[in-house]
């Protein structure tokens, strides 16, 4: 265990987000000093603002870094400043949230190692809960989730198996440098893992293949923000062609056990009542 991580405050940056909600609550199970890093966090840290950075570093001891935009150029640039910053203020831990075959990711991954810092990288595929949380939910509602991922199929991650691989290489040393690919157990298409979610909501809910271009255009019309619609067409384009379109043992390997399934996460997440036409919509 390293000592620094149980007396100075883990940062823990997208601390509100999916990943980063439950890595903040894993750490406070423990009993471990945690602050959150985002705009919504006390002292607010922003990307877009740099004044806001050397604040939320004061006095940390370890990092769970991760960029909501780090597939999109530039990204690396603003980790790597970030993560310099970090060594500089005296943060020696850092774990970085990375997506697997996904060059700017690449980027950013080297950017961190740059730094220095004792780092070990989570590079991880698609995860099973944008279909629960954000992006998806509302088209699983809806009953139609129409996205441009054709039919190649994808190990989805539990978000619940990456916040443990998150918190075990926040404070213990013997992740420190290890890279983990993870996936999850199974390889499902977007129509497996839409036809999965519908039996265990009981509802008919179809996958409904379109064009990147289809996608871009619907998202417009639907509000969402041009920097998700540019990181999504993107992943969809560049991501989605088979090149991950295998398993990995990265939730093994630090975890000593198997990752949770696609049905298991898919059944507890229909229990929440998520999926229900009258549940609240999706932040
Ligand atoms: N989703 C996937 O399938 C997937 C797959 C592989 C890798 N990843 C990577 O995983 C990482 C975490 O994703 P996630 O899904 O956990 O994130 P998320 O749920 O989308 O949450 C985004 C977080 O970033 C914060 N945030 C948004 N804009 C910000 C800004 N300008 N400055 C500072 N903080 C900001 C948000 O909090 P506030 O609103 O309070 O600022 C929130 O805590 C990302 O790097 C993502 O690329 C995702």
């Amino acid at each position: 265990m390293n000592d620094n991580t149980r007396q100075e405050p883990t940062l823990v940056l997208g601390g509100t987000g999916k990943t980063g909600r439950r890595v903040v609550e894993r750490l406070e199970a423990r009993g471990l000093p945690v602050r959150i890093g985002s705009r919504s966090g006390e002292p607010p840290f922003d990307w877009e603002d740099r004044s806001t950075w050397a604040p939320v570093l004061e006095g940390v001891g370890s990092a769970y870094l991760s960029h909501h935009l780090d597939a999109v150029p530039g990204a690396a640039e603003a980790v790597g400043s970030f993560a310099d910053l970090a060594v500089e203020s005296g943060v020696s831990r850092l774990v970085l949230m990375s997506g697997r075959g996904e060059e700017e990711a690449d980027r950013v991954e080297q950017a961190v190692r740059d730094s220095g810092a004792e780092l070990t990288v989570l590079r991880s595929t698609w995860f099973a809960q944008n279909f629960s949380e954000e992006y998806w939910r509302d088209y699983v509602v809806s009953g139609e989730v129409a996205l441009p991922a054709g039919d190649t199929p994808e190990p989805f991650v539990d978000v619940d198996d990456l916040a443990d691989v998150a918190v075990a290489a926040l404070t213990d040393d013997r992740h420190i440098g290890q890279v983990y690919e993870l996936t999850g157990p199974r390889l499902l298409t977007f129509e497996e893992a839409v036809a999965e979610i519908a039996r265990a909501a009981g509802r008919e809910i179809r996958y409904l293949p379109i064009s990147i271009s289809e996608f871009a255009a619907a998202a417009a019309e639907q509000g969402v923000p041009d920097e998700f619609i540019d990181l999504l067409t993107y992943l969809f384009g560049e991501v989605l062609d088979g090149r991950n379109a295998h398993l990995a043992d990265g939730v093994q390997r630090a975890l000593g056990r198997e990752p949770r399934d696609f049905s298991d996460y898919a059944r507890d997440a229909a229990a929440t009542g998520v999926w229900n036409p009258s549940a609240p919509r999706a932040a």
